[in-house]
């Protein structure tokens, strides 16, 4: 489902990613760990064409990026198979959680007001705020406010979701109840990357867990290893 072949990207003359190579299997979640500045959101962020990068290749959900600028067509291609989710939530304020989920799917898939509701309240309901569905994200916590971003990112049910440190922002218990989505969403088989400093999560969800250095893979294993 994923294959990183030797990927290299500099900026300001420093290598950020330096010959990176991983896959990631149909129905496996991959734990992206390492210090800061290792480049593990740059990878992220390449992984769904938000970056470019100067050598190598990546193919992801069946679609194939080659270094240097993506064609707009690919992109829009890539965006409804690979969802993503950031630290920051970035809801759109002035829509309800329930609009929020079903942007996407009325406007980039054309569904109809009422399909594109319903498959928000199903997705409400996957992530345990279906009874949120009509609140603005201003009057909901931090982790309510994280899981309506992920049922927002998983309403093109794209066939990849990344995660960037989705917990780093929220205090213990709001973090615990979004990882507990995320856990949920592995066992389910989406197939996931996840940049997470939470050891206990790699351990639990993950199947590999990719440490980077420096922007090189540092150790690469089985998690719990
Ligand atoms: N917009 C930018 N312009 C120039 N350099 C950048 C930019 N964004 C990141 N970098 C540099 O690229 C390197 C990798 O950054 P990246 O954000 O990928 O690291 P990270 O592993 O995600 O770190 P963190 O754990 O702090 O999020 C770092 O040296 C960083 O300083
Ligand atoms: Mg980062």
């Amino acid at each position: 489902m994923i294959t990183v072949s030797s990927l290299t990207k500099s900026r300001a003359q420093v290598r950020v990613l330096d010959d990176v190579s991983l896959e990631g299997a149909e129905g496996t979640v991959t734990a992206l760990v390492g210090p800061s500045g290792s480049g593990k959101s740059t990878l992220l962020r390449c992984l769904n064409g938000l970056e470019t990068f100067d050598a190598g290749q990546i193919t992801i959900a069946g679609h194939r990026l080659a270094a240097g600028p993506h064609a707009p067509g690919l992109l829009e291609r890539l965006r409804r198979d690979v969802g993503m989710v950031f630290q920051q939530f970035n809801l759109f304020a002035h829509l309800s959680a329930a609009e929020n989920v079903a942007l996407a799917p009325r406007v980039v898939l054309g569904l109809s007001a009422s399909d594109a509701r319903a498959r928000g309240l199903d997705l409400l309901d996957r992530v345990g705020l279906r009874s949120f569905a009509d609140a603005r994200p201003a009057t909901l916590s931090g982790g309510q406010q994280q899981r309506v971003a992920i049922a927002r990112a998983l309403a093109m049910r794209p066939r990849v979701m990344l995660f960037d440190e989705p917990t780093s922002a929220l205090d213990p218990a709001m973090a615990a109840e979004v990882m507990e989505v995320i856990v949920e969403l592995a066992r389910a088989g989406q197939t996931m990357v996840v940049v997470t400093h939470d050891h206990g999560f790699a351990r639990r969800a993950a199947s590999r867990v990719v440490e980077l250095a420096a922007g090189r893979i540092a150790r690469e294993g089985l998690a719990g290893a």
